[in-house]
């Protein structure tokens, strides 16, 4: 079915929402590279995204304008635009998902930045199906952005629903539109998702107070 090419449709979230990598950490925060938050400070959070037609691109402004409402700082990048991770207490990252393979920006960011992704709670989600899949159940990872998650032990990754417009550039994506077309972002479900970004970092904060 072809939907509207604008911007993510609302409609009700899941109601689990997060596929866990690993059990969230509860270690102390050293001055650099310990994965919990600076307890007395609202945490800077970098949302980044790999997306060569902007739907993963929408995707990590719902993010970043959710974490924003609740009370988080946050940057939205260009994940090839990312010079430095440091300053950042927490980290986003998305993928568009293209012929089973992880956006290349997302995956070169996910390298360069490994040595400090590693010590961040971080936070992965890929776009997408061109179908209503990813809202009725888990999908299961893609398997770059699986490893990945793996490697820098990320708190969770989750699939979102992607779009293509009906008339894309590009022969192949042309040829995919054709059966294949529409906007199957969930504006509700993203949110929600980062909802629960903004909980755990708020836990993780009291923890260590
Ligand atoms: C040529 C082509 C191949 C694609 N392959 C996949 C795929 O393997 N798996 C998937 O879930 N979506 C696939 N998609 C859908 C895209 O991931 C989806 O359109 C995504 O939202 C695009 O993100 P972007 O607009 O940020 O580039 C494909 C789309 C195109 C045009």
């Amino acid at each position: 079915m072809t939907r509207a090419t604008t911007a993510p449709r609302a409609t009700a979230p899941r109601a689990t929402a997060t596929t866990p990598v690993r059990a969230p950490g509860t270690s102390e925060r050293s001055a650099t590279s310990s994965p919990t938050l600076r307890p007395t400070q609202p945490a800077n959070v970098l949302v980044a995204f790999g997306s060569t037609r902007g739907g993963t691109a929408g995707i990590a402004q719902v993010v970043a304008a959710t974490l924003r409402e609740e009370g988080f700082d946050v940057d939205l990048r260009d994940a090839g635009q990312v010079v430095s991770a440091e300053g950042y207490d927490a980290v986003v990252l998305g993928g568009a998902v293209y012929t089973g393979r992880w956006h290349r920006d997302a995956r070169a960011f996910a390298r360069r930045h490994a040595s400090v992704l590693r010590h961040r709670p971080l936070w992965m989600f890929s776009s997408g199906p061109l179908d209503t899949t990813a809202d009725d159940h888990d999908l299961p990872t893609v398997r770059q952005a699986g490893e990945i998650a793996a490697a820098l032990r990320a708190v969770g990754h989750r699939t979102f629903g992607g779009r293509l417009s009906p008339n894309p550039p590009g022969v192949i994506a042309k040829a995919v539109a054709r059966s294949h077309s529409g906007d199957f972002r969930n504006t509700a479900q993203i949110a929600a998702w980062a909802r629960e970004i903004a909980a755990e970092l708020r836990g993780r904060a009291e923890q260590a107070r």
